[in-house]
């Protein structure tokens, strides 16, 4: 058995089940390229027959990323099949990656097949699927909670059929890691034809123990793991893809695997995932947090100072973040501002560069230095903006607040092209202002979430404003910034209620197994 794993990225598409955390498909070709950049193995695109969106988005990351086998999801049925083919069709490297539940608490109660007929579901999807594609990957969902001797016979069937990657998913995130690793060593032992398959494994982290999981399987034979960046995911995430990249860098010594990653690629690809997602990595996250490399104690500090390895098992310069932070000013050129992109996971070109440069001009007048979360924000304001369809655009706001002074505001809007104004009052000016754009806009929507952020210190810093609104089933974050936190509050609540336009005219599938 060799000793390279594979990585396989879901962020687009398990990643994407975060709540609140969808990507449209410029966003999703965007993370798609930068995915190539860091070398994963597979870019699990999304679910083709789950939505047009869905389809379009592997659609276009199969046509437009070049490196990585493109993969879509499709449950066992002969539709989803087809409609992962119909995506995948301009992929250099396709794969279809179909799936049906094996334990009996999912057959029983979600699915009501008896064994025999997941089976036989599984054996004839996988088949069809061969019949597109060389590359076929069947998932036994919940295989953690699957009755063994019932898994390496389904195993056993669908590998005969033709699927040349099996994954044993953890659904539910209820594995131990010394059990986990031990099924990956049972499948090993007792399925006849698995050296014509690879292994791959799929962990949830509801016990915290995904990335543990994953590991225990790699050491038990597993090559291939399921990741998304910063770890995103159906409920608490699934195995973060910069924790187990860098475990097997760290500790080849002892485990003697590694994957292929270009883990300079990892802060940029953890950032830009935060960026359009608005999901946030906490401060202590292993790797890519603010503090991974920040070291507080005199007794380290000492230490770093005498020799690094006193207290530094990675350098942060192996995961892309530099020691040194660049900081742009009013001085610094197109090229300059282009480059610090580039080291930020952020390829632009064309009008969205123009923007961002002439955006990032205004603001290095304002302030004295312009930080990569200035960067950022402008990139998530003026260019990825541009790949939203905006029904609403802000054209002005002025509001009036003070301790005599009850809040107002005036707010001109354009709906559908033609200039809307209203005004109104709240109980403070961001409240007054939000109240003033419901009205214009009727929007039924609900605020779940206010937070406003300094960017970076001082008190000409911009403010990052993010909202996350709902209505019916459909969640969406907003995010905007500006050096006036009031204004950065409205472009967040537009460009919340852009999205929730653009989801609400997306019609999903309602899928049932
Ligand atoms: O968690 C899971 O079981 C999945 C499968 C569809 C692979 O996401
Ligand atoms: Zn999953």
């Amino acid at each position: 058995m060799d000793n390279r794993v594979r990585i396989f990225d879901t962020t687009l598409r398990d990643g994407e089940q975060s709540p609140g955390a969808s990507m449209n498909v410029e966003e999703k070709i965007m993370v798609a390229r930068q995915l190539a950049k860091l070398g994963v193995d597979v870019i699990e695109a999304g679910f083709a027959f789950s939505s047009p969106g869905d389809f379009e988005s592997v659609r276009r990351v199969a046509q437009e990323v070049e490196g990585p086998v493109v993969c879509s999801l499709a449950r066992a049925k002969a539709e989803d099949v087809d409609a992962a083919w119909g995506a995948l069709k301009g992929a250099a490297r396709p794969r279809i990656h179909t799936f049906i539940s094996t334990s009996e608490i999912h057959l029983k109660h979600q699915f009501k097949l008896t064994k025999k007929e997941a089976m036989k579901r599984a054996v004839e999807m996988v088949g069809r699927a061969r019949g597109y594609v060389e590359d076929v990957e069947f998932s036994a969902m919940d295989a953690s909670r699957t009755e063994p001797e019932y898994l390496y016979e389904v195993i056993e069937a669908v590998i005969n059929a033709g699927a040349t990657t099996i994954n044993i998913p953890d659904t539910v995130g209820y594995a131990l890691p010394q059990a986990f690793g031990e099924l990956i060593k049972g499948i090993r032992e007792n399925v006849k034809n698995i050296d014509r398959a690879m292994i791959s494994v799929h962990c949830h982290n509801d016990l915290g123990l995904a990335v543990a999981n994953s590991l225990a399987a790699v050491v038990n034979g597993a090559r291939q793991v399921e990741c998304t960046i910063n770890g995103i995911g159906e409920r608490a995430g699934n195995c973060s893809l910069e924790e187990i990249v860098m475990i097997l860098r760290t500790r080849k010594d002892l485990l003697g695997l590694d994957t292929s990653i270009i883990t300079e690629q990892i802060y940029p690809a953890s950032r830009l995932i935060s960026s359009i997602t608005g999901i946030t990595v906490q401060p202590n996250k292993a790797i890519v947090g603010d503090n991974a490399f920040a070291h507080e104690s005199g007794i380290h500090q000492d230490g770093l100072l005498k020799d690094k390895t006193t207290y530094e098992i990675m350098r942060p310069e192996s995961v892309g973040i530099s020691r040194s932070k660049l900081v742009l000013g009013k001085h610094s050129g197109r090229h300059a501002f282009k480059t610090r992109l580039a080291e930020l996971g952020y390829d632009i070109t064309g009008e969205g560069l123009d923007k961002a440069f002439e955006r990032f001009k205004k603001l290095a007048d304002k302030k004295k230095e312009v930080f990569d979360e200035d960067i950022e924000a402008i990139v998530q304001d003026e260019v990825l903006r541009l790949e939203l369809p905006e029904r609403y655009r802000l054209l002005k706001l002025n509001v009036r607040s003070g301790t005599d002074t009850p809040p107002t505001a005036e707010v001109v809007i354009e709906v559908d092209g033609k200039p809307v104004s209203e005004e109104g009052r709240g109980d403070g000016p961001v409240d007054a202002a939000y109240n003033t754009i419901a009205k214009i806009t009727g929007t039924k929507s609900t605020l779940l979430k206010y937070s406003v952020n300094a960017i970076t210190g001082g008190t000409d810093a911009q403010g990052e404003v993010s909202v996350r609104l709902s209505e019916g089933e459909h969640i969406v974050l907003g995010q905007g910034s500006h050096t006036d936190i009031i204004v950065a509050s409205a472009k967040a609540y537009i460009n919340a209620l852009n999205r929730l336009e653009y989801k609400k005219k997306e019609k999903r599938e309602n899928l049932i197994l």
